[in-house]
């Protein structure tokens, strides 16, 4: 296989791999990880995640694992299992098909099922969190099948056990959710998805309705990656003390904040960068979105270099006017 990753990262960069390995089943996932002895290799779902900084000194596996299917659990809920390789938004609207709700709110979110635990993708009010089940994985180092229920996940916003204590120790092979499949609990508090639908009748709302008004609301907001060259939010929305906050708010009366459950605020990022001026502001082809300041865009031959040095210069600006860190979202390798 040509091992240039440009197609296969939503940014486009290019990058040379070492080797770039398509793997379509669990034998041939155990055989590429029993291979990699230092435990470096790179496992990738669709590259939706990462930013390539640089040509990557090992291999990199590309997951294809493909199944679904589910199983009733109770007279209202069902469980329902993706293998690690499949679309994301494809999985959704198979579920909204079969006439299950839950995942509505996250349709349309690129990438792979197997990914999507990692950061507990999230949107429109919904995290993956609220309706995960387990998880099965295998570990790098042993190849060894482990199942993970939500509380062994330790999910938080765009985290989990996957990002700290387990970093890079598991493969995630199949993930299950358990849905509902009859008197649907629907979620329209997010206040885009709430104005969408007011003053229209949501008393017969579907999931499958939901899931189509999220779609056209990200499709307004969000540049298409087979279009222009991105990655969605290149950094988290900062979570600030209560204290901070009112600090914050003397200065910037109107700063986009959302209270979290034990007395913190998330403070929106996109807005943070597009105080300072920033909207489409580019250097050379790494710009930042020109409607959405929180995504960082490929206008065409920027490197992986290239964005990182935009990201630094963000993070410089909006750590000297508002005294916040931002952190990415994405992953940089190598
Ligand atoms: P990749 O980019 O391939 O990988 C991401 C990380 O996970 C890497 O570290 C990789 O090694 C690891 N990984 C991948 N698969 C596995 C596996 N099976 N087992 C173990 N580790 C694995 N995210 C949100 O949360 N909410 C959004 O609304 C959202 N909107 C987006 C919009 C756009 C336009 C884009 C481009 C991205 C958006 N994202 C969003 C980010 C992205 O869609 C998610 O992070 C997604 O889960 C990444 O999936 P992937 O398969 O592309 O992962
Ligand atoms: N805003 C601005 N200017 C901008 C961008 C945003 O003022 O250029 C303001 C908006 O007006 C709004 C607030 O910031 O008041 C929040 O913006 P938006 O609703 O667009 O959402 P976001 O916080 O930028 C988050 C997630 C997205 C997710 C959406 C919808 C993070 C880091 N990002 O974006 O997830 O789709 O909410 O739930 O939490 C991703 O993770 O890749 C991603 C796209």
């Amino acid at each position: 296989m040509n091992s240039d990753l440009k197609s296969h990262n939503t940014f486009g960069v290019s990058a040379q791999a070492r080797a770039i390995h398509s793997i379509r089943t669990e034998s041939e996932l155990i055989a590429f990880l029993a291979a990699d002895t230092s435990n470096t290799d790179l496992i990738l779902g669709q590259g939706s995640n990462v930013l390539f900084t640089g040509d990557l000194p090992y291999r990199v596996g590309l997951l294809k694992l493909k199944g679904r299917r589910f199983k009733a659990f109770s007279e209202e809920e069902v469980l329902v299992t993706a293998a690690a390789g499949e679309s994301w938004h494809d999985f959704v609207l198979w579920t909204l098909e079969e006439g299950f709700g839950g995942l509505e709110n996250l349709a349309l979110i690129p990438g792979s099922v197997g990914a999507a635990p990692i950061q507990n993708i999230g949107a429109y009010g919904v995290e993956l969190k609220d309706h995960f089940y387990s998880c099965r994985a295998i570990d790098r180092s042993t190849q060894e099948e482990k199942v993970f229920n939500a509380e062994d996940c330790a999910f938080g916003y765009r985290n989990s056990i996957f990002k700290n204590e387990c970093k890079n120790q598991f493969v995630i092979v199949e993930v299950t959710f358990k849905l509902s499949q009859r008197n649907h609990t629907l979620n329209l508090n997010y206040a885009p998805l709430k104005n969408w639908f007011s003053g229209k009748n949501i008393e017969k709302l579907r999931p499958a309705d939901v899931a189509e008004a999220v779609c056209s609301i990200r499709r307004s907001k969000l540049p298409d990656p087979s279009i222009l060259g991105n990655a969605g939010s290149f950094f988290k929305n900062p979570i600030i003390t209560a204290e901070f906050t009112q600090s914050l708010l003397k200065k910037f009366p109107e700063a986009p904040l959302y209270p979290q459950a034990n007395g913190t605020f998330k403070v929106a990022a996109g807005w943070l960068i597009d105080q300072l001026g920033l909207k489409g502001y580019r250097q050379g082809d790494a710009a930042v979105h020109d409607k959405q300041a929180l995504v960082l865009v490929n206008l065409g031959s920027a490197s992986g270099n290239d964005l990182k040095n935009l990201a630094q210069h963000i993070k410089k600006s909006v750590n000297e006017t508002f005294g916040i860190t931002l952190e990415e979202e994405v992953t940089f390798y190598p």
